[in-house]
């Protein structure tokens, strides 16, 4: 006999890939109308745990019930029937279509039952309705290609709240999203949790998870560590229990001193996007850029490295004024920039770990037209240990690892490179707590080696513990700058609404 009050019962769940145990004997309960956090380090099993909840991948062994009803043979399209609908780490909408066409893929509305002609007018004002509902506003007409990361991460929530699923699996849904989107799923989750919708809620903010979860489930190696009530636990006994041991000092910020001028840009204009940018950054120091999503942090840095073209402005490397015109341009001039979108801008999915890592400094390991393989093998090896990158081996292809993981193959490659200005858009996103440490270290390294680095960042803490000094940007402009010393959340939240503050 199964417990009336459980949506679903997971029990014993294993799941194996070639050389990995990703999932052992696992059990999870998720009570009706709960929001369940599902928490665990990189690699540890939450997706593949999800993904066999929503018959995207079949389990090795055990049970699975879902209202009261054993599942068997489950397939994606069962488990949407049955009122499962998951939001994937890795979004899954089609570019080229639009909106409404996304958010009604396989769901088409009829105008007739027998003759099948889509009623697109239905789907736009149901999908505008929806939106309004939500509160969002961007155009349903527009293809999700054409839309920022924040706004896909949206689109797929629409699709899921349209579905009318009875289970709604959030995969990390905030890392793309600005702090106001993210108070906007909140109220959302609010919305769906009234409706006796159940969510599970995975990510690696535990403050979010310690804000919005009823109870949550702790998964470390592929094993359920825990399940506990989330009033049972402070942030720090959820580290604990992930990562098997405390985190003292979760931002390792160093001493260092300022040096030379790396990069100086000045009066930087992009029609509409951009205006009258100018600041420097200097060797010996992190400068940090933080501001809403949609600020244009990110523009300015794909208009810095050359990426996106520019109307004005003079942008120059250790003094000399460079005209950076293509990416390439960039790497040449030592700038190394991790992109914000690492998936389909950092990574080739199909090649394995060394290749990705190694792809941007083939040269510097080619040796009379040779490539120097152990040398590549040796550097690569002690990242993927520094970085605690888990995977079988450096020959295991990037799309079998975790998210997380994957992310860190991008940081490690850029690492590798022996540039001396470093570009890190959201470097930590969707990143685990103990590997964030590891990521400051690094960055730490870089600074000691005389390094210029640039952190974009969504993260308030992040910005504010690491960073020598902060630049706030709202609206394609900078509109202030602090001191590491000076820096508190609500000068920089001021800043980053729009507000100037006058001298
Ligand atoms: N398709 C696959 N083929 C081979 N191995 C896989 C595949 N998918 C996942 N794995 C492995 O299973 C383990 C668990 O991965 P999973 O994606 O579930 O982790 P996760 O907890 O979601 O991590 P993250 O926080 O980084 O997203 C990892 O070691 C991963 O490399
Ligand atoms: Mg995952």
């Amino acid at each position: 006999m199964s417990d009336n009050s459980l949506l679903v019962e997971l029990t014993g769940i294993t799941k194996r890939f070639p050389g990995v145990l990703a999932l052992d004997s696992v059990d999870m309960n998720i009570v009706s109308g709960e929001v369940h956090g599902l928490v665990g380090e990189n690699g540890a099993g939450k997706s593949t745990l999800i993904k066999i909840l929503t018959g995207a991948y079949t389990h090795d062994e055990g049970k699975i019930i879902f209202d009261g009803k054993q599942l068997t043979q489950l397939t994606p399209s069962k488990a949407i029937e049955l009122g499962i609908a998951c939001i994937y780490q890795e979004l899954d909408l089609i570019p080229h279509m639009t909106v409404v066409e996304n958010i009604f893929l396989g769901r088409e509305l009829y105008k007739t039952k027998g003759l099948k002609i889509i009623d697109r007018k239905r789907m736009l004002e149901e999908t505008e309705s929806l939106l309004k509902n939500l509160k969002l506003n961007f155009d349903p007409t527009k293809n999700t290609c054409d839309l920022g990361i924040g706004h896909r991460q949206m689109v797929e929530i629409c699709k899921a709240v349209n579905s009318n699923a009875k289970l709604i699996i959030m995969d990390e849904p905030t890392s793309s999203l600005s702090e106001h989107e993210t108070e906007e799923l909140f109220e959302i989750i609010a919305q769906l949790k009234e409706k006796g919708v159940t969510v599970v809620y995975i990510s690696h903010r535990l403050d979010e998870i310690k804000r919005i979860c009823d109870r949550i489930t702790v998964l470390r190696d592929g094993k359920k560590v825990a399940d506990l009530n989330i009033n049972d636990a402070s942030i720090d006994n959820i580290i604990h229990l992930m990562v098997g041991r405390d985190i003292v000092n979760k931002y390792p910020k160093i001493k260092s001193n300022r040096g030379k001028e790396a990069l100086s840009v000045q009066g930087l204009e992009r029609k509409g996007i951009l205006h009258n940018i100018s600041f420097k950054a200097y060797t010996g120091e992190i400068l940090g850029i933080t501001g809403l999503v949609g600020a244009g942090r990110t523009e300015m840095a794909r208009a810095i490295i050359g990426a996106d073209p520019i109307d004005a402005g003079v942008v120059k490397i250790f003094g000399e004024e460079m005209n950076i015109r293509s990416p390439r341009d960039s790497i040449k001039a030592a700038i190394a920039f991790l992109p914000e979108d690492r998936r389909n801008q950092g990574l080739v999915l199909i090649k394995d770990v060394l290749f990705n890592v190694s792809l941007v400094k083939l040269k510097q390991y080619s040796h009379r037209g040779f490539l120097q393989l152990k040398n590549i093998h040796q550097d690569v090896d002690q990242l993927v240990s520094e970085l605690k990158i888990r995977t079988p081996s450096v020959n295991t292809i990037v799309a079998e690892l975790s998210g997380g993981n994957q992310q860190k193959v991008v940081i490690a490659k850029w690492l590798l490179t022996k540039a001396r200005i470093f570009i890190f858009d959201e470097p930590t996103r969707g990143i685990d707590v103990g590997a964030k440490v590891e990521v400051y270290n690094l960055i730490n390294e870089l600074i000691k080696n005389d390094a210029a680095i640039i952190i974009i960042s969504s993260e308030m803490d992040e910005v504010m513990e690491m960073a020598d000094r902060i630049i706030v940007m709202h609206e394609g402009e900078i509109m202030g700058e602090f001191a590491h010393e000076e820096a508190t959340q609500e000068k920089i939240l001021y800043l980053a609404s729009g507000i100037k503050i006058s001298a």
